[in-house]
């Protein structure tokens, strides 16, 4: 297997390497001045199993772009199998036309990773499931909650000696929070969301009420596939909180963080924030609340079954 590291989460793609023994295969990125993208493949990759790691996190469009290069490039190089391995998949949230005369771009990057050469997908955490669907070659897509969990219950004394409730913040949210509370014997929580999409993608705390569940008297984790905009975790942080839980955590799987400096996240109302490494976070742009949790095992043993 040839495992190929695209330029957005190099160090996601050393770890997965690192626990399949493997060298990364040799390819060069480089971005012109305007931002284009540039990639060469410096292996020979006729008949080989080749895997491209690539989150589509921001610069999303590029970082696109360069994904679409690898498959085409992998293609023409007449690889035998083209694996794609984007742990966090950018316009997933766009999954239907929310309003007449809008695209579902969700389906037109899956369009898009097929036609370029891709023949095989791996995918983590998806807004919804529905995306799946639009991949018509072989799509896996991971949940990252049994890795997360498994964390979580390892440092189950750190979240005080009172009952655990896991929050949705939105009812999208439910299944997800089901299944964390489930492995974690804790209570749920859902909180019903609306986004007013008219006039901002940022969410008014006047806009989410608990819907269904009891956070008053306990340690409420809330968990969401992806924090961008930071406005649906902090109105649901602020929300439980306003409802008696004594303390709000925050479980968020891509940490996409397009809003606010450390200072916003470290200054939030959550006692504890965790997140994956599906998005490369660097050094400088973490905080003590912060704990990332890698994915990188999750997605070597699935590779390993895969190819
Ligand atoms: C939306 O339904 C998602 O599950 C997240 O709740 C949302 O995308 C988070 O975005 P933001 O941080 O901008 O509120």
């Amino acid at each position: 297997m040839l495992l190929f590291a695209g330029s957005s989460n190099l160090p996601l793609a050393q770890k997965i390497a690192d626990e399949l023994r493997l060298e990364l295969a040799k390819s060069e990125t480089v971005r012109f001045a305007d931002g284009e993208a540039r990639v060469r493949i410096l292996e020979e990759v006729k008949d080989e199993v080749c895997v491209v790691v690539q989150s589509t996190s921001s610069p999303v469009d590029s970082n696109l772009m360069e994904l679409y290069q690898f498959g085409d490039l992998l293609k023409k190089g007449k690889a035998k199998k083209i694996v794609a391995v984007v742990p966090y998949l950018a316009y997933s949230r766009q999954d239907k036309a929310h309003r007449q005369g809008e695209a579902v771009t969700a389906k037109l990057v899956a369009k898009m990773i097929k036609a370029v050469g891709f023949t095989d997908i791996i995918l983590l955490e998806l807004h919804s499931q529905d995306v799946v669907n639009f991949f018509t070659i072989p799509t896996l897509c991971l949940s990252a909650t049994e890795t997360v969990a498994k964390y979580i219950d390892e440092k189950r004394d750190d979240f005080g000696e009172d009952d655990l409730v896991i929050v949705a913040p939105d009812e999208g949210g439910k299944q997800r929070a089901e299944n964390l509370a489930q492995i974690l014997e804790a209570t749920v929580a859902v909180i019903a969301k609306d986004r007013p999409l008219e006039k901002t993608d940022v969410v008014q705390e006047t806009n989410m009420t608990v819907k269904s569940g009891t956070v008053k008297d306990k340690e409420a984790i809330v968990v969401d596939d992806l924090i961008s905009t930071g406005s649906t975790a902090m109105n649901a942080a602020n929300l439980v909180l306003k409802q008696g839980a004594y303390h709000a955590y925050l479980i968020a799987i891509h940490a996409v963080m397009s809003k606010g400096d450390t200072t916003f996240w470290q200054n939030s109302p959550f006692e504890k924030i965790f997140v994956t490494d599906s998005i490369n976070m660097e050094k400088n742009k973490q905080f003590e609340k912060l704990t990332i949790i890698s994915v990188a095992s999750l997605i070597a043993k699935n590779l390993t079954n895969l190819v």
